[in-house]
């Protein structure tokens, strides 16, 4: 199944730029900022990653941020991820970003899109790569900082197709941000929110963005399954869950295979992400391939997950539509996309 996983086209639509910080690129952007890492090489740096929850991952993935200082580091980042999906046979991809990570840091909002903004226009004119940008919010900072961040954007609003919110979700309930979602809208911007696995109160957070919010999509959604409202009102407007399935094992020691499957028999949106693959130690067909060994998920339903990616796109229904044909048209065989 790998050759044939690699071989598709795929979309990813689950992917925090920042979380593709390869450590190798952590130590040179370190070397060439000045910045001192507490750690010799990048294999010990690995070998610091414990994650255990979604607390014990954030603090790792915030102190690495240090290193992106400028705009070329931005670009740099984005355009190895960028590179890494071409080589993945991504096509297409909407990326996460963390603004108040780095205007927190003194690293002016334009610097940090501006170079995100470059990568992503070389990258679709040298890899063949479409990109678009979503700019998500820290919900373990203030609704008024949110805000703030939501207004910096309003002179590169082209360059962003919808907002998101992630972070700690503990204590940090969707409505906390209700108002900055309902501006975003009014912006014109598609609306998405993490509901990570396995979160204190999770099942009241996703009636939230369901009810109080009326998001576009939902990043992660799993426990959606334990509650029939909730995932019946989910399949019934055909709202994309992006699930993360090796970024899950680390919070609850599977793959989510199981879920999976039962998300694609109860016909809901469910689509296949890395979410913080440097961190994760995998890429998008690494999930996949890792998926399809733990759940037995056969070719065709393979090719389903790949499909709800283009589906649940932020994309013209006529873009989707090319996509889907340039799918078919390589699980058949008939094209090497
Ligand atoms: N959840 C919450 N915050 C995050 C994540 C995630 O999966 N990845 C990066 N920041
Ligand atoms: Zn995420």
């Amino acid at each position: 199944m790998r050759p044939f996983i690699e071989r598709l086209p795929k979309a990813e639509l689950h992917v925090h730029l920042e979380g593709t910080l390869e450590p190798e690129l952590s130590f040179e952007l370190a070397r060439k900022n000045g910045i001192t890492l507490p750690f010799d090489t990048p294999e010990a740096l690995v070998e610091a990653y414990d994650f255990h929850d979604l607390p014990s991952f954030l603090t790792i993935y915030y102190a690495g941020m240090s290193v992106l200082v400028d705009e070329d580091d931005f670009y740099r980042l984005t355009w190895d991820y960028l590179a890494k999906a071409a080589s993945q046979n991504i096509v297409y991809a909407e990326l996460f970003f963390d603004p108040q990570a780095h205007t927190a840091r003194g690293v002016a909002f334009e610097t940090v899109i501006t170079g995100i903004r470059r990568a992503q226009q070389d990258a679709a004119q040298r890899l063949g790569v479409e990109t678009q940008l979503i700019l998500c919010f820290l919900r373990d900072m203030s609704a008024e900082s949110a805000m703030e961040h939501l207004e910096m954007a309003r002179p590169y609003l082209d360059w962003l197709v919808g907002v998101g919110l992630d972070s700690d979700e503990k204590d940090n309930p969707p409505t906390k941000f209700a108002a900055v979602f309902a501006r975003a809208r009014e912006m014109g911007l598609k609306l998405t929110m993490h509901c990570d696995v396995n979160q204190t109160d999770t099942l009241a957070n996703i009636g939230q963005v369901l009810d109080d919010i009326g998001v576009d999509r939902i990043d992660h959604g799993v426990n959606s399954l334990q509650s029939d409202a909730l995932w019946q009102e989910i399949a019934r407007r055909r709202l994309g869950l992006t699930v993360c399935p090796v970024s899950n094992r680390f919070v609850v020691q599977s793959l989510t295979s199981a879920e999976i499957r039962d998300m694609l028999d109860k016909d809901m949106l469910v689509t296949i992400n890395s979410d913080d693959p440097a961190y994760f130690r995998a890429y998008l067909n690494e999930n996949f391939v890792a998926l399809q060994e733990e759940g037995g998920f056969t070719a065709d339903e393979i090719v389903t997950l790949v499909a709800n990616g283009f589906e649940a796109a932020w994309l013209p229904d006529a873009r989707k539509s090319e996509y889907r044909d340039l799918l078919d048209k390589a699980a058949a065989g008939r094209v090497d996309a």
